[in-house]
C-alpha cells in the first residue's frame, strides 16, 4: 500500500514541478531549450546589472552605513528598508536588487512584470495601450507593478497587519524601477565597462555619483519630479525609455549588424544618463512612500 500511496504524489509533485515552468511543456522538445537559455540568461542579467546595484548601493548609501548625510534616503525611508530587508542582507538593498530576477521562475507570475511591450515602430508609450501581459491583462507590466508595489509599501507602519509581503514588494519595486530606465538590454553596460571602465566597477559608479552631484546637479530636482500627490510615476520614465530606444538604440542599425566601438560610445552618455536616472529616481520614490 505505501509504494502505492507514494506514485500518486510523486505524479501529483511532477506535475506541480510542471505546472511551476514557464510554459506548458510537452517533454524536452522547443521549450525546454528555450527555457535553458532564459535561465542562462537571466543568470547573465543578475551579474551584469551589478553596476546598477552597486551604484543604488551608493546613492543609498544610509542604508549601508547610517550616514544620512552622504545618501538620498530620508531617515524615515533609510529605517524603512533597514526594517523590510531580510537580516541576511546586512541592511545592503543592493545586495538584493537583482533577486526579483532571480525568483522570475519560482514565480512565474512575475516574469511579464520585468518590462513593457511597446507596439512595433511606434516611438511613444500609453499605458492604457502598452502596459499589459501577452494574455492582454491589463496593468501587468513593469509600470503597473512599480504602482503595485508602491501603493503595498504605502501601508507600511499601519495599524492594521499587512496583505502583503512588503520585503518582497521593497525588492520588486527596487529592480523594477532599474528596468524600466533600461533602454538597452543588460549587454551594454558590460561592454561599457569593459571598453571604457576597465579599472573596475567602482570607478565607473564614482564618475556617475560624482556628475549627479556635479554636472547633472541643476537637473536632478526634475528628475526626481512627479506629479501632485503622486508617489511614483513609472509612466514618465517609460515614454523616455521608448524615446531613447528609438532615437539611440536601434537608429541605424539593422538587425544583423554587429555593433562596434563608435555605437557604443556614440551611445555611452545615454547608457549613463539613464543609470543615473533610475538611482536617483529609485530614492526620491522610496522617500515618498516613506516619508
Ligand atoms: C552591498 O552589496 C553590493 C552588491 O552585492 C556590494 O557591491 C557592496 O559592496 C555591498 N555594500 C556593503 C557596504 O556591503
Ligand atoms: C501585485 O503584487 C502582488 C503581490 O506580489 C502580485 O500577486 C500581483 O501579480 C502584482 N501585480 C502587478 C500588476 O504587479
Ligand atoms: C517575505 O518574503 C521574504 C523574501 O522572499 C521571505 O524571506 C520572508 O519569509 C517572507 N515573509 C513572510 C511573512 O512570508
Ligand atoms: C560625467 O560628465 C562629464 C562631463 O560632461 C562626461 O565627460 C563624462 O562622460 C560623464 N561621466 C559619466 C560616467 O557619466
Ligand atoms: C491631493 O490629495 C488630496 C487628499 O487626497 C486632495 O484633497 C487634493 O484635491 C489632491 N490634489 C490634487 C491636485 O489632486
Amino acid at each position: 500500500m505505501a509504494a502505492a500511496a507514494s506514485l500518486p504524489s510523486l505524479l501529483l509533485l511532477l506535475l506541480a514541478a510542471a505546472a511551476a515552468l514557464p510554459a506548458p511543456s510537452y517533454g524536452w522538445g522547443v521549450d525546454g531549450h528555450l527555457m535553458v537559455c532564459q535561465i542562462a540568461q537571466v543568470h547573465a542579467c543578475a551579474s551584469l546589472q551589478t553596476p546598477f546595484c552597486n551604484l543604488l548601493c551608493v546613492l543609498l548609501k544610509p542604508v549601508t552605513t547610517g550616514n544620512a548625510v552622504q545618501g538620498r534616503l530620508s531617515d524615515a525611508a533609510a529605517a524603512a528598508v533597514k526594517d523590510l530587508l531580510p537580516s541576511y542582507a546586512g541592511n545592503n538593498l543592493s545586495s538584493l536588487c537583482s533577486w526579483a530576477d532571480d525568483v522570475k521562475f519560482r514565480y512565474h507570475w512575475s516574469s511579464p512584470l520585468h518590462y513593457i511591450d511597446t507596439p512595433d515602430g511606434l516611438c511613444t508609450y500609453s499605458y492604457d495601450r502598452d502596459c499589459k501581459d501577452e494574455d492582454g491583462v491589463k496593468g501587468r507590466c513593469v509600470a503597473g507593478a512599480i504602482n503595485n508595489y508602491t501603493s503595498q509599501l504605502l501601508t507600511y507602519g499601519g495599524s492594521s497587519a499587512p496583505q502583503y509581503n512588503l520585503t518582497q514588494a521593497l525588492l520588486f519595486l527596487s529592480h523594477f524601477i532599474g528596468d524600466i530606465h533600461q533602454v538597452w538590454d543588460a549587454n551594454i553596460i558590460q561592454t561599457t565597462e569593459d571598453d571604457f571602465y576597465g579599472t573596475g566597477v567602482a570607478d565607473y559608479i564614482d564618475a556617475l555619483t560624482t556628475n549627479i552631484t556635479g554636472e547633472w546637479s541643476e537637473q536632478v530636482p526634475s528628475w526626481e519630479e512627479c506629479g501632485k500627490n503622486q508617489t511614483a510615476c513609472p509612466d514618465i520614465y517609460a515614454s523616455e525609455s521608448i524615446t531613447a530606444a528609438c532615437n539611440w538604440a536601434y537608429k541605424g542599425v539593422d538587425e544583423d549588424s554587429t555593433l562596434d566601438d563608435a555605437y557604443f560610445s556614440s551611445r555611452l552618455p545615454v547608457v549613463n544618463l539613464r543609470l543615473a536616472q533610475g538611482g536617483v529616481r529609485l530614492a526620491a520614490t522610496l522617500n515618498r512612500i516613506f516619508g
